[in-house]
């Protein structure tokens, strides 16, 4: 899966959120404080201390969004959503090639959570910058994103990714990790590809009888593969 999700952010909240971003609410720090041995080997960016009441009300605004995604919810089926990290990557700074750790522990509740899969929503404009692509390997060859601000990218969190130095500005973003109600990708995906099918037929006003014989079949699988 290499998923982008338009606008997940309006207008007004990229507003806000950047103006937070680039005020003296926000402390930036080292960004290895949270990576792990084999992440800090590679990792140079800045960000957001995640205990910060800065950081809990910018990622409240992404999850209330995420909530409302009919995108987000039939292509991810979350379970648990991770509280968003923000950071910054300013001149010279990268994220070499690393695979994201299977485990993370939230800092707000202690809650721990499998990371089926990862996301980065892109806050700044693209020409605000330069560099910062997000390269992720993933098994239909290489994907880059460099999105408009308010986007994101969801993709397997066992793909190996990276992101490309920035030579000019700013890269601002956001990212978080997702516990899928259903842990497998190939289920999880066909279900995605089912529900998205159903909803076409839907709208080209295929038989209502046949329509419901086909949600029945969606929400069986759904029964079959969701662990709670
Ligand atoms: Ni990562």
């Amino acid at each position: 899966m290499f998923l982008q999700i338009p606008k997940l952010l309006n207008e007004q909240q990229l507003a806000m959120i950047g103006a937070t971003l680039h005020s003296d609410a926000a402390h930036w720090f080292d960004g290895r404080v949270t990576a792990g041995h084999q992440g800090a080997l590679v990792k140079n960016n800045e960000q957001l201390d995640e205990a910060s009441a800065t950081a809990h009300k910018l990622g409240d605004v992404i999850i209330a969004q995420l909530e409302r995604n009919p995108l987000f919810i039939s292509a991810v089926l979350p379970c648990k959503v991770y509280p968003p990290m923000f950071n910054r990557y300013g001149e010279g700074m990268h994220f070499g090639n690393h695979v994201d750790g299977a485990i993370r522990q939230s800092p707000r509740t202690g809650q721990k959570l499998r990371t089926d899969l990862s996301a980065t929503i892109f806050l700044a404009a693209p020409d605000s910058y330069e560099g910062g692509e997000l390269v992720v390997e993933s098994d239909y060859g290489v994907q880059r994103a460099r999105l408009c601000a308010g986007d994101m990218v969801i993709y397997r969190s066992t793909s190996r990714h990276r992101v490309s130095p920035v030579t000019r500005g700013h890269r601002l973003a956001s990212v978080l990790w997702i516990q899928s109600l259903i842990r497998g990708d190939l289920e999880r995906e066909q279900l995605f590809e089912l529900d998205r099918t159903i909803q076409q037929l839907t709208q080209s006003g295929a038989d209502p009888e046949s329509l419901v014989r086909l949600a029945g079949h969606y929400h069986s699988l759904l029964r079959l593969w969701t662990e709670i």
